[in-house]
């Protein structure tokens, strides 16, 4: 009989404790709820207009600039050929595109034309959107 008096003064307790915890939790979900969509850069696909973040994956062109780099820095910084960081895509295609036709650019252009002969349109367009984020 004690325990049955025991359980009935509980029980509206335990009844109270359990939609203080589904009060809590929501107002828990609600303060850890992401306040925005995170795009990865150059998803074309989100559009919540939120932060973005960059790729994860490394452009294609990062590993095809391995050979330029000799030349060029590891940053594109220059030194034995000009300084590529801060081109624009644009800027970077239309001189490779121009070597690789056997174009004179500057006076060392023969330096690029054995460089930019082997490269095909992938290479060009992946090796220029590498360079631009240098
Ligand atoms: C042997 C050294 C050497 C290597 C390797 C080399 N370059 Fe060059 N690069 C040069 C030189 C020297 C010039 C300047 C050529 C001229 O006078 O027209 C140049 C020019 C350029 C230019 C034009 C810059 C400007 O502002 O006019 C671009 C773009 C370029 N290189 C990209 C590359 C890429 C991409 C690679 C790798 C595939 C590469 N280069 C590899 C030496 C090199």
């Amino acid at each position: 009989m004690r325990i049955l008096a025991f359980i009935c003064l509980l029980f509206p307790l335990i009844v109270a404790a359990a939609d203080l915890t589904k009060a809590q939790r929501s107002a828990i979900e609600e303060r850890i709820k992401p306040f925005s969509e995170v795009c990865v850069a150059g998803d074309s696909s989100c559009e919540s207009g939120g932060p973005q973040v960059a790729s994860a994956e490394a452009l294609p062109g990062e590993a095809k600039y391995a050979a330029c780099g000799a030349c060029h820095g590891a940053q594109g910084q220059g030194g034995i050929g000009p300084m590529l960081a801060g081109q624009t895509v644009d800027y970077i295609m239309g001189r490779l595109n121009a070597y690789r036709a056997g174009e004179q650019v500057g006076a060392q252009s023969s330096l690029m034309w054995a460089q930019a002969a082997g490269l095909s349109d992938i290479d060009i367009k992946d090796l220029s959107e590498y360079i631009d984020t240098l």
